[in-house]
């Protein structure tokens, strides 16, 4: 019997007005409120102020979006809009890889700090911020509306640059 390893690319680009549905079905499996595809092809379409960068992965020639994150780069600072990887690719490090981008383009814009909001009781995203090093500057009560529920909190996070 022989083994061998699976290569699994990975690279993040900017996201084109194709990618549209694809990133709206990855948004609308992540989040209660999806956006839809005319939603995503507007984020799209504000290039440069917003970013729209797609982690594209390859596995046996075959590839696939994996996740993405929209960054919004205006009067010195950058907000997060969001970010989301499908499911079925979690755990894999991509939301990390997608977040050092964004990074990284918020810093090469000159912007001197990063902010975020983030539902508190999200256990995948906050310790990712945390680890980032994002702090929690700011709460917002009763921020997201739940079908389900009491309405949720949001934490307000900030990453200085530079
Ligand atoms: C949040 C999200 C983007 C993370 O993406 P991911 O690719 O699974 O995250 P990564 O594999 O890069 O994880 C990086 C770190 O985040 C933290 N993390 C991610 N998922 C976690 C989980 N389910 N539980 C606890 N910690 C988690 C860990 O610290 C992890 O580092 P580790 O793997 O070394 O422990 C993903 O869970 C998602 O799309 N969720 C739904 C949408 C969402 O909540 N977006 C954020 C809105 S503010």
């Amino acid at each position: 019997m022989s083994w061998f390893r699976r290569e699994v690319r990975t690279h993040i680009d900017n996201a084109m007005t194709e990618d549209s549905r694809v990133l709206a079905d990855i948004h609308g499996r992540s989040f209660d409120r999806g956006w839809s595809a005319e939603e995503m092809r507007a984020m799209i379409s504000a290039h440069p102020v917003v970013e729209v960068l797609a982690l594209r992965r390859s596995d046996s020639g075959k590839a696939t979006t994996a996740g993405f994150v929209v960054l919004r780069i205006a009067g010195g600072e950058a907000e997060i809009l969001t970010l989301a990887v499908d499911p079925q690719y979690r755990r894999c490090g991509y939301g990390k890889l997608l977040m050092e981008e964004a990074l990284r383009h918020a810093y090469r814009d000159r912007a001197g700090a990063v902010f975020l909001e983030v539902d508190e009781t999200n256990r995948a995203a906050v310790p990712l911020y945390s680890a980032l090093g994002f702090e929690t500057v700011g709460r917002r009560a009763r921020y997201y509306e739940r079908q389900d529920g009491p309405a949720g909190s949001a934490l307000v996070m900030r990453l200085r640059l530079g």
